[in-house]
């Protein structure tokens, strides 16, 4: 009588065992693998900080970008210089922050397939002579350290020009406008004109120059050579093909994306 017992015990033990090891594989959740992905949340709409938390347009992306390669992230802030070492040393496997694919960077990364459309914009504030790339000829330019902003406030103006103030982060170089150390910023368009329409107060206003700046993508940045790129890629172009892509960017925008650029 007690061996029935003790057999029936045994059995209900391992069956609540199976049950649950099948719980976890259907889920499965705890199996995924995460990746460190490392941005400079400094940059709204696309990575900035709320309550401690990094949040934006590329947070929302990667995360849909990740579900769809069957992976968890976790995004860390660790500024922008820090995101090239990050990635170089492959201490992070991948990075987000509206990094525009550049010949010179791919030389030492890999990029996935574009994901936005972008171009570089000045601040100014209101009413200033400042009305094109050209009138930025001896005036005071705020840029971020190693963006395509300062890129090409350089090649207008040259590279050791002192005119040309360099900060370690977006939001630096804005409240140098701000306190009157310099006459205008130039970073990528969506944070300007995101910036121009949250902050009434300050009063400044955006010029774009169509013929000073061009056309910039996006990219997931990688190591060169990563085995992380194809599935990115793929889950990148599914992710903009199935709907998930606008949804995110209707979210954040208030409109439609115009994803036959990304394509072509
Ligand atoms: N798109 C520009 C570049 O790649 C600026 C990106 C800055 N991003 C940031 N999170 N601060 O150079």
């Amino acid at each position: 009588m007690k061996k029935i017992k003790l057999v029936s015990t045994l059995m209900v033990v391992g069956l609540l065992l199976l049950l649950s090891a099948c719980g976890t594989s259907k889920t499965g959740s705890s199996e995924k693998k995460t990746l460190r992905v490392v941005t400079d949340a400094a940059y709204a709409p696309f990575e900035y900080q709320e309550k401690g938390k990094v949040v934006g347009f590329d947070v929302d992306f990667v995360n849909a970008v990740a579900k769809e390669a069957g992976y968890n992230v976790n995004i860390e802030h660790v500024g922008w210089d820090p995101i090239f070492v990050e990635i170089e040393k492959k201490t992070a496997d991948f990075a987000v922050s509206a990094i525009t694919i550049t010949p010179e960077r791919q030389q030492s990364y890999d990029f996935t397939v574009p994901y936005f459309l972008s171009k570089n914009e000045i601040l100014v504030p209101k009413g200033s002579s400042i009305k094109s790339a050209k009138d930025l000829e001896g005036k005071k330019v705020a840029v971020q350290n190693g963006t395509t902003g300062q890129e090409v406030v350089e090649k207008l103006f040259g590279k050791n020009n002192p005119n040309i103030k360099k900060f370690k982060n977006n939001n630096l170089a804005i409240l140098e406008l701000k306190n009157g150390g310099a006459d205008a910023v130039v970073a990528d368009n969506t944070v300007i004109e995101t910036y121009v329409k949250n902050n009434p107060k300050d009063n400044f206003e955006f010029i774009e120059d169509d013929t000073a700046f061009s056309k910039e993508f996006y990219g997931l940045l990688l190591p060169k050579d990563s085995k992380l790129k194809p599935e990115l890629d793929k889950a990148v172009k599914t992710v903009i093909e199935n709907g998930t892509y606008a949804k995110i960017y209707k979210k954040w925008f208030g409109v439609e994306p115009d994803t036959q650029t990304l394509k072509d």
